[in-house]
């Protein structure tokens, strides 16, 4: 029998022998075999976003349901930020209360329970967070797995991401195949035996596999995957491990490194509302123009020059702290500096000061605005990322969507999607500086101005070369299916 789920869209055969799922036959004329994917975590487009988890849910969510998946989605019931949430329907699982609505993909199910998710803020508020998120996102993942549990078909798969839904396998049957994608191993949540106690959570003060509630999920998940293949080698020792390595290193089996795609719907120069003029690679120099023409318009900026682009969050992560080092290089250029994002309150306040000493060529809007940030990334001429770490990176790949090279820091999914024009001047999309320090990141930023100055022809052919390099989430969905179809589920 063919499930009435209504999302046969698109189809790629995907033959898996001995799959117990059903075969469908699509409306291409293909058969498929249907998976049913359980998403489990803290953030996701289009209802709520911080940072790019919420677009990596989405957008793999999307991608695997145009190969004719479902995929349904557990969230926190965030009572002041989801659109109609006083109006959803309600059931009960057990101890837990959910609400639910139908999405493009699935089912949403929301974890309801205001005291803990009914706030101003999603992890804190004004830049610190919430001394509670252990008890939140803990609660938050044992009723996920309680709701999986209840469920009449349970899912094929589940996948959680990130601490915050690390431990949801810890209360799932071994039999059941978990997922678990790192974001930023940054955060781990350290457990103590209190709060252990407090969740139901093993801890044993000699396993280091309970110390904290993401190695608890490292231990429980059938697959772990990091968000790109240079952050995983990163997180087995060859990098920025954040003291991972050795608890990692033992479970390299079941790693795989996987870098996150784009919605490229979503994120389109031909179809953008924010534009004023809409473009392809065959427009690409008058879309650009216009999008120059119009910001510097709305901000007030110089009239003329380079333009670069920064959109980032406002944290360590993300080395503002370099930008100071670049007024000289675009005093000399005449180029103005244009970033956009909030974040960590001192940080803001630096960034407000530079910004105020020199506004022609510094500008730091302090706000995050989804229009702005469009206008942004196709009006700049570079785009920034002068990241300490990072594992993947949304921003480089959106900045060659809408035509802009980009400079970054030579670390992590940077590395796996930045093509440096040394390295290789045939599918060079950008620059990339290291190691880490203003001074690699001033010459790079001075270069870059330079060759778009002396040899625009160069430049420009750069800017097709970004705006050619394939970063949809065709490839990498499919990588997650293979995966997701392996192991008939046992856990390690
Ligand atoms: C986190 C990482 C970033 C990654 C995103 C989505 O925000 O810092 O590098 O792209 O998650 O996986």
């Amino acid at each position: 029998m063919i499930p009435d789920w209504g999302l046969l869209r698109c189809c790629e055969p995907v033959p898996i022998p001995g799959r117990r799922a059903p075969l469908a036959y699509s409306p291409r004329g293909c058969y498929h075999t249907l998976m049913q994917i359980m998403e489990v975590a803290a953030e996701s487009v289009p209802l709520v976003k911080v940072g790019g988890l919420a677009d990596v849910v989405d957008g793999l969510s999307r991608a695997l349901h145009r190969m004719g998946h479902r995929v349904d989605r557990i969230l926190p019931g965030y009572v002041r930020h989801i659109p109609g949430y006083a109006d959803l329907p309600t059931i009960e699982v057990g101890e837990y209360t959910f609400r639910y609505m139908p999405g493009e993909t699935g089912t949403v199910w929301f974890f309801h329970e205001p005291a803990l998710f009914d706030r101003q803020g999603i992890y804190g508020e004004q830049g610190k967070g919430y001394p509670d998120n252990w008890l939140r996102f803990g609660r938050f993942s044992r009723a996920a797995a309680a709701l999986i549990l209840h469920l009449e078909t349970p899912p094929d798969v589940v996948h959680v991401h990130d601490w915050h839904t690390a431990t949801v396998g810890v209360f799932l049957p071994s039999t059941m195949r978990t997922v678990l994608t790192l974001h930023n191993a940054a955060y781990q949540e350290r457990l103590t035996p209190d709060r252990a106690a407090v969740l139901d959570l093993p801890y044993d003060p000699g396993d280091p596999y309970t110390h904290s509630m993401l190695a608890q999920g490292l231990r429980t998940a059938s697959w772990i995957v990091p968000v790109s293949p240079t952050y995983a080698r990163e997180l087995l020792g060859e990098g920025t491990d954040h003291g991972l390595a050795p608890l990692l290193r033992p479970l390299q089996a079941r790693i795989r490194g996987i870098l996150n795609g784009l919605d490229t719907e979503r994120w389109d120069p031909r179809s953008d509302p924010a534009l004023p003029v809409r473009y392809d690679i065959s427009r690409l120099e008058e879309g650009k123009r216009a999008a120059a023409r119009a910001l510097r318009q709305e901000l007030g900026l110089p009239s003329a020059g380079p333009l670069l682009g920064m959109v980032a969050r406002i944290t360590r992560q993300k080395g503002h702290d370099l930008l100071p080092a670049l007024l000289p290089i675009l005093r000399k250029h005449r180029a103005t500096l244009v970033i956009l994002g909030t974040g960590d309150a001192l940080l803001e306040d630096r960034l407000q000061r530079l910004s105020s000493l020199d506004p022609a060529h510094i500008r730091f809007i302090r706000a995050f605005r989804d229009d702005l940030a469009r206008r942004i990334y196709a009006a700049a001429d570079w785009f920034l990322m002068p990241s300490r770490y990072e594992p993947c990176g949304l921003a480089q790949m959106i900045a060659f969507r809408y035509g802009t090279p980009v400079i970054a820091h030579r670390t992590g999914g940077l590395v796996d999607t930045v093509v440096d024009l040394h390295a290789e001047p045939a599918r060079a999309n950008g620059f990339l500086f290291w190691p880490f320090g203003a001074e690699p990141f001033r010459v790079v930023v001075d270069e870059a101005l330079t060759l778009q100055k002396e040899h625009p022809e160069e430049y420009a052919r750069l800017r097709i070369q970004a705006m050619q390099t394939p970063v949809s989430w065709e490839v990498s969905a499919r990588a997650y299916l293979t995966l997701m179809q392996e192991r008939q589920g046992v856990h390690p």
